[in-house]
């Protein structure tokens, strides 16, 4: 059963935003075990590559699946579809083939958290544009709400695949290890693609103007927030001569 009555529907998502502020404070002491924070101990592995194929395909499939079961279909849900679609057809197939991880292998206990993870925030998200919604009309695009979150989602969006672009351009000698990323927002922070990906999920927020989309974003910002603090812990520990004006992932702030 994919579709559920509204009020059953609004008690599951404030759980999940509960659940989010869990995470976060968990993530706060411990780092997920993938990428330079791989470690042993969390079971079986798989190459990371195949990882992330997995995990980002769910997002990437599901809502469509949710589009063609559900009962509405007018056009500024399709577009908000094509948006959401256009970026997870980035992160599960396009992603992994340009990122630089041959050889790396990730724990699958965190691919399932993160099929869990992705699997509930598409539903939530579907559950609101395909059902519960009472209809944005054609007039919802021209509303602030919409024009400003969507500027806001695809700024965050060229934030971060330019982003993730400089940082795959570090390994184009062939190397596996890590190095100083320069260029771009890299100047002010060390994680620009954590950063443009709650950016381009607070506009999502905004856009959709749904308590679906604002629980996306939370969980986004849970998620990469601590982890964004624990890579700039870790750049500096790494590298002596790291750029001391650079912060985690708020330039001058944070
Ligand atoms: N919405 C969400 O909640 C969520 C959650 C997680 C990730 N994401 C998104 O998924 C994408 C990937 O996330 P991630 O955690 O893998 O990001 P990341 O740690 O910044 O790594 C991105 C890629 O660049 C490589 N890399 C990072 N720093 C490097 C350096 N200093 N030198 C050389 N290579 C470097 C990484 O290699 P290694 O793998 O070898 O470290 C990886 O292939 C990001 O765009 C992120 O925003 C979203």
């Amino acid at each position: 059963m994919i579709f559920i009555a509204e009020s059953d529907y609004r008690t599951v998502t404030y759980f999940w935003i509960a659940i989010a502020i869990g995470v976060l404070i968990a993530l706060i002491f411990f780092r997920a075990p993938y990428g330079r924070h791989e470690r042993r101990g969390w079971g079986a592995r798989i190459p990371a590559r195949v990882g992330w194929i997995i995990m980002e395909t769910v997002p990437a499939v599901f809502l469509s699946v949710m589009l063609l079961l559900g009962s509405n279909r007018e056009p500024v849900v399709l577009l908000f579809w094509a948006a959401w679609t256009a970026h997870y057809v980035n992160r599960a197939w396009a992603w992994p083939a340009r990122a630089r991880i041959s050889g790396k292998m990730m724990p699958l206990s965190i691919v399932f958290m993160a099929v869990f993870f992705n699997g509930v925030n598409t539903w939530l998200n579907g559950m609101w544009l395909f059902e519960l919604t009472p209809g944005y009309g054609t007039e919802w695009l021209t509303d602030p709400r919409f024009i400003i979150g969507a500027i806001i989602f695809f700024t965050g969006m060229i934030i971060n695949i330019r982003s993730d672009d400089i940082l795959f351009s570090l390994r184009d000698d062939g190397s596996t290890g890590y190095k100083i990323p320069r260029g771009g927002l890299f100047e002010r922070v060390s994680c620009p693609n954590y950063l443009g990906e709650m950016v381009e999920w607070t506009g999502w927020a905004i856009a959709t103007w749904s308590l679906a989309g604002a629980t996306f974003a939370v969980w986004t910002i849970c998620n990469l927030a601590p982890r964004a603090i624990a890579h700039h812990k870790w750049y500096r520990t790494e590298f002596e001569d790291y750029p001391t004006e650079r912060k985690a992932f708020i330039p001058f702030i944070l």
